[in-house]
């Protein structure tokens, strides 16, 4: 981390970073937003995201959005890359360092609910950990006892709701459900998730989440919606299918997450 930390202020100089933002499959391309920017390879950086899923960029990029100082992480790590469910902590961990107070999560998800259509962005209130690991395993400090209660920032939320409003992009709100992957969920288990409570499905975030809680940041993150659940509609679910329909959730979170940095 210690490695990384240097080489990245060597590059993008030390002043502090406000925000940062990690973008899921298949929408890298936001990171096209960015101003006055750096970009710095995973390769180069100690504990960055390795190896890869296709779909996801492999840099870090440091710029400025909307007045703000940002590091955008094109791609992440998954637990079931490796089956590491800290694999993101040295990353977070050294934008940490940097500076970061808010960090801002974005994935490619599954709806649970037949009102929310591939197209559409649903901002997450709230997780349900179906996976049942837990990247603070074997943490030792007293800090490990995260408290999960809003980790999902409620005034980001409500800021996020209000820009959108102005933007006039649909936003859905609701519990997103972590499954490991990588195969898909079966029709069945889709049926138990809506049972309890969730909206949508997905394979990354709730150890980011639990990982920036631990670390005291704030948390926001929004689900670009690839596909409806297995079993939900009348459709082949691929890793192709999410990377081609995340381009229309990408189009709607490059107008929406610029406006937010504005109330950051
Ligand atoms: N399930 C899990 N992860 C996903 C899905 C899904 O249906 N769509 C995009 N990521």
């Amino acid at each position: 981390m210690a490695k990384a930390l240097k080489t990245i202020r060597n590059l993008a100089g030390s002043a502090p970073i406000d925000a940062a933002l990690i973008l899921g499959s298949g929408l890298s391309e936001a990171g096209d937003l960015l101003t006055d920017k750096i970009t710095i390879p995973f390769d180069d950086l100690e504990g960055f995201p390795q190896g890869g899923v296709s779909g996801h960029g492999k840099e870090l990029l440091i710029g400025q959005m909307a007045g703000k100082r940002l590091a955008i992480l094109t791609g992440r790590q998954h637990y079931y890359e490796h089956g590491d469910a800290a694999a993101m902590r040295p990353a977070l961990e050294t934008l940490s360092e940097l500076g970061t107070k808010t960090l801002l999560l974005t994935n490619s998800a599954g709806s649970l609910d037949k009102d929310v259509l591939p197209g559409e962005l649903m901002l997450i209130s709230d997780h349900i950990n179906n996976a049942g690991i837990n990247p603070l395993i074997g943490e030792q400090a007293e800090a490990r006892f995260v408290n999960m209660v809003d980790a999902y920032d409620p005034e980001l939320r409500a800021a996020t709701h209000a820009v959108a409003a102005r933007l006039e992009i649909a936003l859905k709100e609701g519990v997103y459900i972590w499954y490991s992957g990588p195969s898909f969920e079966t029709p069945a288990e889709i049926r138990m998730a809506q049972t309890l409570g969730a909206n949508a499905v997905g394979m990354s975030t709730v150890p980011e989440v639990i990982l920036g809680r631990f670390m005291g940041l704030r948390v926001w993150a929004c689900s670009s919606i690839t596909n409806m659940g297995a079993g939900m509609a009348q459709e082949n679910i691929s890793h192709t299918q999410t990377k081609d329909i995340a381009i229309y959730g990408a189009e709607k979170l490059k107008r929406l997450i610029p406006a937010l940095m504005e109330e950051i």
